[in-house]
């Protein structure tokens, strides 16, 4: 007789485990802010904080030591104008940010280009009235990839959701000698209500509309392949499903058609529903996060980006 409990006993169960990760999958985000002299925390994600430059390499080592790979940086400038400028400032905070951390460690520093941390409107293109321009934000976009590999970027990572990004990024880097930087393209981002706790944490909400003109449909499975396969085409190396759990379905249909290098994002809203459920007690925060953490991998991650990185190299690392 067929009995399914038989391998579920411990020791064999983990024996027949079809799903692993481990802290070399993981990608730690962190927020560098230049206005701080001290790290602050963000209410909105208990645990998680903002770095200031000075308390940034010290944090990073922590994390080099802790057995993570990568960080992905996001940079919080003081001041912002029309155009984001400051994306691409060679003394901006993302690039003094990726320099102290190349100086420092040997981690992998992959960093979001995006403007809306840097616009005054907080879209992440240029603007024309109530429009979010596509064409005109490019050369932009490849500037600022430009600046950051300058800076010591190991791979640059898309994030705004403009049609044919990765192919003016790539051909700007390309350009300046750095064929050999990676992309790693946003490549079917989502316009998601998780990110709320994200535009606290990185001040990027917008000053009007809404985010849907750019980033995608949460209806919609097969444009996310379609949108994979134009990022793939136009040169990008890994591509991205964002948010995660919501999405898993996208990112097992996106491993399969192309088996390329594909990543989760664990978005701010997924970090922050487990966090503040623990807090209340309704949850367990380690057993919720590897069991979210093991989904995400079993939907067909190679790469997980989760805010919790550092607390499970902590506890299994
Ligand atoms: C910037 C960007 C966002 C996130 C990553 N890069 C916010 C947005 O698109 O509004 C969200 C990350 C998170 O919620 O953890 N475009």
């Amino acid at each position: 007789m067929r009995r399914m409990r038989r391998l579920r006993a411990a020791g064999i169960r983990e024996l027949v485990a079809e799903t692993q990760f481990s802290l070399k999958n993981l990608i730690q985000p962190i927020f560098v802010d230049e206005r701080l002299s001290e790290p602050q925390a963000i209410k909105s994600m208990p645990g998680q904080f903002r770095q200031s430059l000075e308390s940034l390499p010290a944090e990073a080592g922590l994390l080099e030591d802790l057995g993570i790979p990568a960080v992905l940086l996001f940079g919080l400038p003081a001041n912002k104008d029309e155009m984001g400028t400051g994306a691409y400032d060679p003394m901006g905070v993302i690039q003094r940010a990726t320099r102290a951390i190349k100086e420092t460690t040997n981690l992998i520093v992959i960093t979001d280009l995006c403007l809306c941390e840097y616009t005054s409107h907080g879209h992440c293109g240029l603007v024309r009235g109530q429009k979010i321009l596509n064409d005109e934000t490019l050369p932009i976009l490849g500037e600022v990839a430009v600046s950051q590999a300058q800076a010591g970027s190991d791979i640059i990572a898309p994030s705004g959701m403009m049609d044919h990004m990765i192919r003016a990024i790539r051909g700007a880097l390309d350009l300046d000698g750095f064929t050999d930087t990676p992309i790693l393209s946003y490549a079917a981002k989502y316009a998601s209500t998780f990110y709320g706790p994200f535009r606290e944490a990185a001040e990027s909400g917008f000053s009007f509309g809404d985010r849907r003109s750019y980033q995608m449909d949460p209806p919609n499975a097969a444009e996310a392949l379609w949108e994979v396969q134009l990022d793939l085409e136009e040169g990008a190396d890994m591509v991205m499903v964002k948010p995660a759990m919501p999405y898993l379905d996208v990112l097992r249909a996106v491993k399969d058609m192309f088996g390329v290098p594909t990543a989760a994002y664990q978005v701010s809203g997924e970090y922050a529903m487990i966090a503040a459920a623990a807090e209340r007690g309704w949850l367990s925060e380690q057993a919720a996060f590897l069991e979210s953490l093991t989904c995400i991998r079993r939907a067909g991650a190679d790469l997980i980006i989760t805010y919790w990185a550092k607390n499970y190299a902590e506890l299994c690392g």
